[in-house]
């Protein structure tokens, strides 16, 4: 089938090169100039692992095209996804839909043809129905479809969870075609057996901002207790493998730390609150805000560890930061925690160097303040103490003896709870989490 992928971001390019590998003919439409150049030369502008690879066998045989015109997007074909962001907006919890709604907007008057619009962006419930009225508005003499089938890939395993997703779900309206072209897009998914869920949409939008605020709410539910743990003297990771063994509960999503962050969980919880105010279900969701406050408590609370351990005052420490990315497998620093974490230390008078194996570059953009160092021993030379905040297997595999003779205070703080206490501290290391 053709399909047109709008926005070409983590989201829409995984999204654009997986159909391309079910066999589809793809075009991807991508506004910004620079990651449009980079698309074109069958490059990716993040890391993601093996999507560059992905991409670019797709462009090389033609079955991926890029461009950043609406009109030749309008005549491709009949489908079109869009995958375009919906960040937190300025100063409130409510999400922005202008770039969905711009989709809208610049796309179905240019339409001569039918079309299914399938969005794929994570949006506030009512906007599938809103958008659906606005199509209907602008569509010239063609019937224009808006059906919703959100995403659940996890940045690290795009592709992975493109390709093989758990589940599949659709929101339509009522005596909509878009199941059937729907199955005809995934056909491979379907038969593995992966169940599909057809809904109306705001069953459909619900789904994907109830999934996000649960991970949330496991995530900061294990950290509350990582607390208790803490006063308490007890260990938090070997209570998350016990109750773990619960299959109603599951290991999955409970490892405590420094706490959940980048372009997704945060800014959707948030707007998960917003939009359930606005619908006056406000009551229903006040405990989203206490999984947001236990998690930014979180980052405030390992700036404090680090400052217990380095004597009561940073002023004039050493930080070595490893670990700038939110997580693992990712160059995304998107409400970081690390990043975060690296920025309170510094504000309090410490001199602080970040080492991530693949964020550098977006860290610096959005915090040329700190330094940045390209290995874990250049950050760690001269350091008073070390901490790790993202989970790099090359940081859960570091060898202490290593960095013995170049730190020149042997402190470790596991910001992820992702070392080996026992070796670190048969190196000769004081551990702190
Ligand atoms: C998330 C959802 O998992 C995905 O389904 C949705 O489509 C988009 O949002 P992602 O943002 O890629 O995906 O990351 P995820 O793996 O969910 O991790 C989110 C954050 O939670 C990271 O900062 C991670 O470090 C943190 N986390 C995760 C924990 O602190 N503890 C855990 O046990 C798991």
């Amino acid at each position: 089938m053709r399909l047109t992928v709008i926005g070409m971001g983590y989201l829409g390019a995984t999204h654009a090169a997986c159909m391309a590998e079910f066999g589809h003919e793809v075009l991807g439409v991508e506004r910004n100039p620079d990651r449009l150049a980079k698309l074109k030369d069958g490059e990716v502008p993040f890391y993601e692992p093996g999507l560059p690879e992905l991409l670019k066998r797709h462009i090389d045989s033609g079955r991926l095209h890029v461009t950043d015109s609406y009109d030749a997007a309008a005549s491709w074909g009949e489908v079109f996804f869009i995958a375009v962001g919906t960040p937190q907006k300025r100063g409130e919890n409510a999400a922005d839909l202008c770039y969905v709604d711009s989709v809208i907007e610049e796309l179905v008057p240019l339409l001569e043809h039918d079309a299914l619009i399938l969005g794929k962006s994570t949006v506030p419930v009512g906007t599938a129905q809103r958008l659906a009225d606005r199509a209907n508005e602008l569509a010239k003499d063609v019937h224009v479809e808006v059906a919703w089938n959100p995403e659940f890939l996890r940045e690290g395993f795009a592709i992975q969870d493109t390709i093989h997703p758990d589940r599949l779900v659709l929101g339509q309206f009522a005596g909509g075609g878009a199941e059937a072209v729907t199955r005809e897009i995934y056909a491979p998914i379907i038969e593995e057996g992966t169940p599909f869920i057809v809904t109306d949409t705001a069953t459909a939008e619900l789904v994907k901002a109830s999934a996000n605020a649960f991970l949330a709410t496991k995530i900061s539910f294990i950290n509350a207790i990582a607390e208790v743990c803490s006063a308490a003297g007890a260990d938090v990771s070997a209570l998350a493998d016990a109750i773990g063994y619960d299959p109603r509960i599951g290991r999955k999503f409970l490892n405590a730390g420094i706490g959940f962050g980048g372009g997704c969980l945060p800014k959707d919880i948030r707007a998960f609150m917003a939009r359930a105010g606005e619908l006056g279900a406000a009551q229903a969701l006040t405990f989203l805000r206490e999984v947001d406050n236990v998690n930014m408590r979180r980052r405030t609370r390992m700036v404090e560890v680090a400052r217990e351990a380095c004597g009561g005052s940073l002023v004039g420490v050493n930080v070595a930061i490893l670990g700038a990315a939110f997580k693992p497998e990712s160059d995304d620093v998107r409400d970081s925690p690390a990043l975060n974490v690296a920025g309170q230390i510094q504000l309090q008078g410490a001199s602080v160097t970040v080492y991530d194996p693949k964020a550098n570059p977006n860290s610096r953009a959005i915090f040329p303040t700190l330094s940045y160092a390209e290995s874990t021993l250049e950050a760690c030379d001269h350091a008073d103490v070390v901490l790790v905040l993202t989970e790099w297997a090359e940081f859960r595999e570091l060898n202490p003896y290593d960095l013995n003779s170049v730190v020149r205070q042997r402190i470790v703080i596991d910001g992820r709870l992702c070392l080996d206490k026992a070796q670190w501290q048969s190196a000769g290391w004081t551990y702190f989490t």
